[in-house]
């Protein structure tokens, strides 16, 4: 069952960067820290090119069809998850027009952008965690040798730029600086 270690890797890497743009705001709001709209860009780039594009989808498309058929119970918790990754890709793009606003119009808009970053992070660390203490227990329960053959080919099918073999040199950089800003103990460990 490679996919629960490479769900779980994901779920890191996208909390990581939720932490390191909740430390950012902190540090912009109470130590006056100038704000680095690459940094802030490359964490909202981050959070909408891999989880939005790629985590989701095949969580939806593998593990939550899969499980749906197996143990059809779990419908109701598995429509809640797939509601929240719709509503997860309209809050991606609120964060987005939040960054800009802020980056064009100054500090009159940072509240907006520190709030739009809070209920960003709080939401998606309930969905993270219902994923891991609920959907993961039951699909290891329930689904069988063949269904993890096509959910492990499906989620090692993809690199993390996170924790990926041989990101770009670019792109590696810009996470590296992403996972230094992460408080610990997430995502510094795996600074390659
Ligand atoms: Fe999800
Ligand atoms: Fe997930």
């Amino acid at each position: 069952m490679q996919a629960i270690r490479i769900i779980q890797d994901e779920h890191r890497s996208l909390a990581a960067v939720l932490h390191g743009m909740l430390y950012l705001v902190t540090k912009i709001r109470d130590h006056g820290m100038k704000p680095d709209f690459d940094l802030l860009g490359a964490m909202v780039y981050y959070i909408d090119t891999f989880p939005e594009r790629f985590h989701h989808p095949k969580e939806d498309q593998y593990l939550f069809r899969l499980l749906r058929i197996r143990h059809p119970e779990a419908a109701p918790l598995l429509e809640r998850l797939e509601a929240e990754h719709r509503a997860g890709a309209e809050k991606i793009r609120t964060l987005e027009q939040a960054l800009a606003r802020y980056q064009q119009g100054g500090a009159s808009e940072f509240s907006n952008f520190a709030t739009a970053v809070q209920a960003y992070a709080k939401f998606h660390w309930d969905h993270m965690r219902a994923e891991e203490k609920e959907v993961l227990p039951l699909a290891e329960k329930h689904l069988t040798a063949g269904d993890w053959e096509a959910i492990d080919a499906a989620f090692a099918g993809h690199t993390d730029p996170l924790f990926g073999e041989e990101p770009s040199e670019d792109y590696h950089k810009v996470f590296q600086r992403i996972l230094s800003l992460a408080p610990p103990p997430i995502g510094l460990g795996r600074v390659r």
